[in-house]
């Protein structure tokens, strides 16, 4: 039996271009999106961002997409693997396992995230914070559910306890039940809920009349508040990287994941139209959905002077303090209120598996694990490298994982698989492969965007973002001395993981000659 027979493969076109949309809609486009278009120029953020997208987010779409099926062929369904068949060195697998390592530690506290989407929108139908109308009191809600403090609402991490242990399980019963029956019936009942959540929270908002003692704070307002452009931000570097950090953030790119589900695609079925058709889905409730629901409410109810306030707050206030308080002053609040949080939710939980697969994929293929099982020990290493993340929430642990998983970890993966893929695999085979089967036919402009521009890209986002931000980061300027320990437990957790996958890698192909097999090109 040759490897193609015991994989998976999708079921439907249109559960595997809804599974894909899935993976890459998630928190980012509902809460990660908003405040970068309001921090970053508004309406002139989204000229950068379309060049990113076209230049950047559509062929690593594509580049992501091929690699994975061609590795899929094979029996490999992650970046180990992957690499190997493009790099015909020892090395390769080893850093494919970085593949690994980013989707691994990102699952572990974006699901603790998600699961915090649970839990509010179990809090808005009951109405547990309601009659909490400011948002210091409800800063005080969310700090007592995480346990940062306990206060009158919440006496410990029970409550957060219980809905990570509900969403972890969740998770866990989706893996276990496979490509087909677990992820894509996920995405084909999600996703449809998320778009009419979508639509009805948007009908909702566009219709919000103001407040008559201040007219003035209307949707309108509220929409040009995100997006009228403010055209001498183009210039600000800041901005550019901002937008190119969101595609890749929002499209899933750089973590190893596009490539895992592309691993379960037909050698001959189409990518071309498959990866646009996905990441047009995703724009669409980015721009459109995203763009309309979080920043536009708060300014109706807050005014815009607030509203910048908030904003630069970050995205869980926005979100988990602001509008809560929202909901509290409009009919049907407690319904409308668990409605946005079932759509955090429902859009989080499909990516949550998304990130979750890589690891399962590793465990299945190259430890022989059966899926259950593989099921079982992601949910266990979830379950356990989740405490200091929840126990060390006030110092910073969550940030520094997800500053280098999250943020600069992606970039330097992206830059090194189109650099193996265009390079070394080299473009015309690339092409081909990118090529096979489409039925969408590529402009060939993307044959050299691919070889020369996207590489560029990368390069100067990664030069730039070292110099700015990598070493203050790394340097930890400006954390509170408290926090330092706790920084250094975050990058030792990560460091610890990969060292696992690492030698993971090195059981499974340490040593062993490479055989015509595995590289039969
Ligand atoms: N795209 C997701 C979002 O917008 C987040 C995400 C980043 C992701 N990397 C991923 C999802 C890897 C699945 C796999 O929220």
């Amino acid at each position: 039996m040759t490897a193609r027979q015991q994989r998976e493969v999708w079921a439907t076109k249109v559960g595997l271009v809804l599974a894909l949309a899935g993976n890459a809609v998630g928190l980012g486009n509902l809460l990660r999106f908003p405040r970068q278009v309001a921090e970053n120029g508004g309406g002139a953020f989204m000229v950068p961002y379309f060049i990113s997208l076209i230049l950047m987010g559509i062929p690593l779409m594509w580049v992501e997409l091929a690699m994975g099926r061609r590795g899929g062929v094979y029996g490999y369904g992650t970046t180990p693997g992957m690499f190997g068949l493009l790099w015909r060195h020892p090395a390769a697998r080893y850093v494919g396992a970085l593949g690994i390592l980013i989707t691994s530690a990102l699952v572990i506290y974006y699901t603790y995230i998600v699961s915090w989407c649970m839990g509010y929108a179990f809090f808005s139908a009951a109405g547990t914070y309601f009659g909490e109308t400011s948002q210091t009191a409800m800063g005080s809600f969310f700090d007592g559910y995480l346990g940062v403090e306990k206060n009158q609402y919440f006496s410990g991490i029970g409550a957060a306890y219980f809905f990570f242990v509900a969403t972890l399980l969740l998770v866990v019963w989706i893996l276990s039940r496979g490509v087909v029956k677990g992820l894509e019936t996920l995405a084909r009942i999600a996703m449809p809920v998320l778009f009419v959540l979508g639509v009805a929270l948007v009908a909702r908002v566009l219709t919000l009349e103001p407040n008559p003692a201040n007219p003035g704070w209307n949707v309108g307002a509220g929409l040009g508040f995100i997006w009228n452009p403010d055209l001498s931000r183009l210039g600000d570097g800041k901005v550019w990287l901002a937008a190119a950090g969101q595609i890749f953030f929002t499209l899933s790119l750089g973590f190893g994941a596009i490539q895992t589900y592309a691993s379960y695609i037909r050698e001959k079925q189409d990518l071309a139209l498959t990866g646009l058709a996905a990441a047009s889905v995703n724009e669409g409730v980015e721009v459109i959905i995203g763009g309309t629901l979080a920043i536009p409410a708060a300014v109706v109810f807050f005014g815009p002077m607030q509203t910048q306030a908030i904003a630069s707050g970050g995205s869980f206030s926005l979100g988990f303090l602001s509008l809560p308080v929202v909901f509290q002053q409009m009919p049907f609040g407690q319904f409308f209120g668990s409605m946005w949080f079932l759509l955090l939710f429902l859009a989080g939980v499909t990516s949550s598996v998304a990130m979750a697969q890589p690891a399962m994929a590793f465990l299945q293929e190259d430890f022989r694990l059966t899926r259950p099982r593989a099921a079982l020990v992601v949910g266990a290493v979830m379950l356990v490298l989740i405490q200091p993340v929840i126990f060390f929430q006030r110092y910073g642990f969550l940030d520094e994982m997800d500053y280098w998983v999250g943020t600069f970890g992606l970039v330097v993966m992206a830059l090194i698989e189109v650099i193996l893929f265009a390079w070394v695999f080299g473009m015309d085979r690339a092409w081909g492969e990118i090529t096979r089967g489409a039925e969408l036919a590529i402009p060939r402009v993307f044959y050299y965007v691919i070889k020369y521009v996207t590489p560029l890209f990368l390069v100067v986002i990664l030069v730039v973002w070292t110099w700015q931000e990598a070493i203050g980061m790394l340097l930890m300027r400006g954390v509170v001395p408290e926090a330092v320990p706790y920084r250094w437990g975050a990058r030792l957790l990560i460091l610890g993981l990969f060292a696992a996958i690492l030698f993971g890698v090195h059981k499974r192909w340490g040593g062993k000659p490479m055989d015509e097999m595995e590289h039969p090109s």
